[in-house]
């Protein structure tokens, strides 16, 4: 393929790429945003691989690569649990990172690529930057999946003077910088390219250690932007016009995410950089005066399908155990039973509900409830003092009252559906145990609250059947 025709192949592939973002914005237009992706990729692949770049020599190890890295990925895709997406985006993630960094030194050590003068000035810096930021972006990942599959723990590590460190570190990045592009042959530059490497590395690390488990979300989008931007530096380093663009896409919008979810938590978003917040900082309800102990209530299914036959308005507010329980599809079939009894259900969407961004809206888009009854918490909270009966459903930080009223909590300033208002909430869930931020809910406690214990989808089955009796 000419030079002419790959470029041809690569604006229409960025131009499908633009439309598949653009259509991912919306649950109804989602699955043709899909597929502009999966052709706007598949166009970029057969460009870059029949493009001039490739000599005949490469093309059976491309090949090769491409039918093992194939096979990983469609395994990947058929053995990964809904639940467990948000780490495996991390961890490929931590391969965009990788690969900036592989690009970098082969491209630094490579003797085809003659430059001179300014060019090779230009050429050392984008090396040097794009392999810092697939450098942090690569052990920050891996770190961030430890975090999320539960192999690190979630409470923040805080190292005396971490700001200090942290500004240590830049300044070293700098020198080794100048000395790599001072360098007078490859020999020499590589030894300050790999102190900088080892730095980036450990700044990853360092970065997404500081960060408390509730701030995740925003740590997974942050590095969804990071590898864009590697994408981006490795596409200036190969001279790929197409990466450039599509790393800049996914970085822009990755950065986009990252302060609207910081918005939706009120977090500022270079504190949650900073690390710290989010921690399980110990600092007890108790000593703020929050009720997190004493009487509970009880409800067994029965009573749960006698509230909601007799109920007006109710709220279905989902959350992470919905997911673990895969009971989407009997939270529509009781949807769809109160509806026909003339009962105005509405489900309330938290941005950060689940394990990420749109976790809800997929699973319930999946078991078809209609996206007019889908609410965005904005859109839902003034509500609450109207709705009869709320209906938590394997939710449990999202809905916690401590966000706003113990400025002690981790999750202090974090908007939360307000469900304590309706008159009657029920908070479907098997234990006692707190959610993802580790924090106690003194919503369990309030008086016009009831608990209804056992598996999500055990339970709505139970409710089902005596709805329908
Ligand atoms: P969580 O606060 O994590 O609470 C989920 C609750 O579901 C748990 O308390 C658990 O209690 C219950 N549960 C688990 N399995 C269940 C099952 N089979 N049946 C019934 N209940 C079950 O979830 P949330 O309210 O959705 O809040 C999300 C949290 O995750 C936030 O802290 C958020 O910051 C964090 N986070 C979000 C994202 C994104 S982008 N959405 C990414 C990473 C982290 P039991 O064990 O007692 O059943």
């Amino acid at each position: 393929m000419s030079e002419n025709l790959a470029n041809i192949a690569y604006i229409g592939a960025t131009i499908l790429f633009i439309l598949s973002l653009g259509g991912l914005a919306n649950p109804e237009s989602s699955r043709r945003g899909n597929f502009y992706g999966i052709l706007g990729m598949s166009i970029a692949i057969l460009a870059t691989v029949m493009g001039p770049q490739i000599t005949t020599v490469g093309f059976p190890l491309i090949i090769g690569s491409l039918v093992v890295g194939g096979a990983i990925g469609l395994y990947a895709a058929r053995k990964i649990q809904m639940t467990q997406m948000p780490e495996l985006v991390a961890l490929m993630h931590s391969l965009v990172g990788l690969a900036a960094v592989l690009v970098g030194f082969a491209s630094y050590v490579d003797t085809a690529i003659v430059l001179m003068g300014v060019e090779k000035s230009i050429h050392e810096v984008e090396i040097y930057i794009g392999t810092f930021i697939g450098a942090v972006t690569f052990s920050g990942s891996l770190i961030a999946f430890g975090k999320l599959s539960g192999k690190i723990g979630g409470r923040p590590l805080l190292l005396p003077a971490r700001h200090g460190m942290n500004l240590v570190g830049l300044l070293t990045v700098i020198y080794f910088g100048v000395q790599f592009i001072a360098a007078p042959d490859s020999q020499t530059g590589l030894m300050p390219l790999m102190v900088m490497t080892v730095i980036a590395l450990l700044f990853g690390v360092h970065m997404v250690m500081a960060i408390g488990g509730a701030d995740m979300p925003v740590v997974v989008s942050m590095l969804n932007s990071y590898s864009g931007w590697a994408a981006a530096a490795t596409g200036f380093m190969l001279s790929n016009d197409l990466l450039i663009v599509i790393g800049a896409l996914v970085g822009a919008s990755g950065g986009i995410l990252s302060y609207i979810m910081c918005r939706a938590m009120n977090r500022n978003f270079f504190s949650v950089i900073a690390g710290g917040f989010g921690t399980a900082s110990g600092a007890t309800s108790a000593s703020t005066g929050i009720q997190t102990e004493g009487e509970i209530t009880s409800v067994s299914a029965a009573e749960t399908a006698d509230l909601l036959r007799s109920a007006k308005n109710v709220v279905i507010v989902p959350g992470y155990g919905m997911a673990v329980a895969q009971a989407q599809h009997t939270v529509y079939e009781m949807t769809k039973i109160l509806r026909a009894l003339g009962v105005n259900v509405r489900f309330g969407i938290h941005p950060v509900a689940g394990r990420m961004p749109g976790h809800m809206n997929v699973l319930l888009a999946e078991a078809k409830v209609p996206y007019d009854i889908v609410f965005e918490m904005d859109e839902l909270n003034d509500d609450f003092p109207l709705v009869d009966v709320s209906i938590v459903i394997g939710a449990n930080d999202i809905v916690n009252p401590a966000a706003e009223d113990d400025p002690a909590s981790p999750i202090a300033g974090m908007p939360v559906l307000q469900v304590w208002k309706s008159k009657t909430s029920i908070v479907m869930k098997r234990s006692m145990a707190s959610g993802y931020a580790g924090v106690e809910n003194p919503l369990f406690f309030k008086e016009n609250n009831r608990m209804l214990f056992g598996d999500a989808k055990r339970m709505l089955d139970e409710v089902l059947g005596c709805l329908k009796s």
